[in-house]
């Protein structure tokens, strides 16, 4: 299977710009659900996998083109997992600032000193004639601050710190250094394995 061109699911700025970067390789026009006018697919599914999937499903079905979706999220250890699917929905008004602001009190009210968390991310394409899906997963886990430190990234990143970098929070770190380790960029990079092995 080639696939030429491939619709990025999602109006998420900073998660648009994440895979396409690391699609950029690969010779495929990657182009958003903003730049073509499709709509952002209400997340109805309990599960990461289940909102890639109808995701993916919703807009190759409107599209008629390849569709890749990403479904995210914050994992807390003290909050049994929360957000979790609901990250995007807990900041209040999508602001970060203030999710973060939330998040970090409801982590103080536990009197835990436990900051352990990992995010999560289920990478799914969707074919635009079966609309059968492929799944990829991927995770990384670390620790929260009870600070933001750093200005790049998006949502949680000023707070998260990645066990496997050096100490430096996703926000201090360049998009290629967040790839290498981030729950994206390892789904991303099983999708990748995947295309390579299906070109040959
Ligand atoms: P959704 O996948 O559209 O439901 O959104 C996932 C949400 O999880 C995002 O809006 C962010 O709040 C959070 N999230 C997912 N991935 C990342 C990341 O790489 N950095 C920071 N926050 C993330």
């Amino acid at each position: 299977m080639t696939i030429k061109r491939l619709v990025i699911a999602s109006h998420n700025k900073g998660k648009i710009q994440e895979i396409s970067e690391l699609l950029a390789p690969y010779h495929i026009e990657v182009v958003s659900a903003v730049d073509l006018n499709l709509p952002d697919v209400e997340e109805t599914g309990t599960t990461f996998e289940e909102n890639s999937r109808l995701k993916a499903v919703e807009l190759a079905k409107i599209s008629g083109e390849y569709c890749l979706a990403d479904d995210s999220g914050l994992c807390v250890d003290v909050l049994g997992g929360r957000p979790g699917v609901y990250s995007a929905r807990y900041a209040p008004d999508r602001d970060f600032d203030k999710g973060i602001a939330k998040l970090l009190g409801e982590i103080e009210a536990t009197h835990s000193d436990n900051r352990k968390a990992h995010f999560s991310c289920v990478v799914a394409l969707a074919h635009p004639q079966t609309l059968e899906c492929q799944v990829f997963e991927g995770r990384v886990d670390g620790h929260l601050l009870s600070h933001k430190q750093g200005s790049g990234g998006f949502g949680y990143d000023p707070i998260f710190v990645p066990d496997e970098g050096d100490g430096r929070t996703f926000a201090e770190m360049n998009g290629e250094e967040k790839s290498k380790i981030s729950h994206r960029g390892r789904a991303l990079a099983k999708f990748v394995r995947s295309l390579e092995e299906w070109s040959k």
